[in-house]
């Protein structure tokens, strides 16, 4: 890892790839080293990007390894005239990325107020905090059942999400921090699999709370929200109708949103 001297590159990180992983032509991620001294809250985000004629490209990432990790890990989408996820998906080993090593968001537990239950709507690139907060001790420190959803058009889709919970199960000490805590509902709209439709829907109509046991509620619900414009508005409206509060860093509440990357 270079700390770059450069007056116009000042203040952003070189950092090495590594494991790169294409899950979908839509999707891929990788790793890459993590800077010394630098600290953030699992669920939190980084502008990360490349050198662009001679300047930075950066965008917000959600940081998708957990705070204790050595390395750090992205997941993100490809968009084919993207400035730069156009870039990003040719990435190769070895190769650098830059980071601006100031990791903000909202999607921490520091944004929330105590509770029972934690609930981590996502779809699609949205999962990529989650993967963060569910390696966290904290996370099971705090809450008794951690209930991860993810729902994407198509099947290949929700194979990262499912490699990261077999991945859990065999790390060399999570399981016995996670135990039978975790639940991960993973589901498809527009491809046939075992589990369809919108977790929206899923709220609305009641399968949610008859797969974990009780519908939202905010005396001992928590929840976190990633995924596009449109499906954050769903997910807050059905959230304030229920009487929960958005929280945030400084003034927790008991739902916390934040937009999954576009570009
Ligand atoms: P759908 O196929 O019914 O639009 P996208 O790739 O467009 O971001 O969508 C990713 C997943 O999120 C899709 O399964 C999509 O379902 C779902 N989705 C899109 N909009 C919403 C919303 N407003 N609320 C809940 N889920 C949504």
């Amino acid at each position: 890892m270079n700390q770059i001297v450069d007056k116009a590159l000042r203040g952003v990180a070189l950092l090495k790839v590594s494991n790169i992983r294409h899950w979908t032509d839509r999707t891929f991620s990788f790793d890459c080293e993590r800077p010394q001294g630098f600290r953030f809250r699992s669920g939190e985000f980084a502008m990360i990007g490349l050198i662009v004629d001679g300047k930075p490209l950066l965008r917000a990432y959600s940081i998708a390894s957990p705070s204790w990790d050595d390395e750090l890990e992205f997941y993100s989408i490809k968009v084919e005239d993207g400035p730069l996820t156009s870039r990003l998906q040719h990435l190769k080993e070895g190769d650098e990325i830059v980071m601006r090593p100031k990791p903000v968001g909202t999607l921490v537990h520091d944004a929330l107020l105590p509770g029972k239950r934690l609930f981590l709507f996502s779809t699609g690139t949205g999962i990529a905090p989650f993967a963060s907060v569910i390696r966290d001790p904290e996370t099971y420190e705090k809450f008794d059942q951690v209930i991860l959803t993810q729902t994407c058009r198509d099947v290949k889709e929700l194979d990262y999400g499912k490699h990261l919970i077999e991945s859990i199960k065999t790390h060399e000490f999570l399981p016995e921090i996670v135990g039978d805590k975790l639940t991960h509902i993973a589901t498809t709209t527009r491809e046939d699999s075992g589990q369809m439709g919108r977790m929206t829907d899923w709220i609305r109509d009641g399968r949610l709370a008859g797969a974990v046991g009780g519908d939202l509620n905010p005396e001992s619900d928590r929840v976190m929200i990633c995924g596009s414009m449109a499906m954050l508005k769903d997910h807050k409206e059905i959230c304030e109708e229920r009487g929960f509060v958005e929280g945030s860093n400084s003034e927790p509440g008991h739902f916390v949103i934040e937009k999954a990357f576009v570009d």
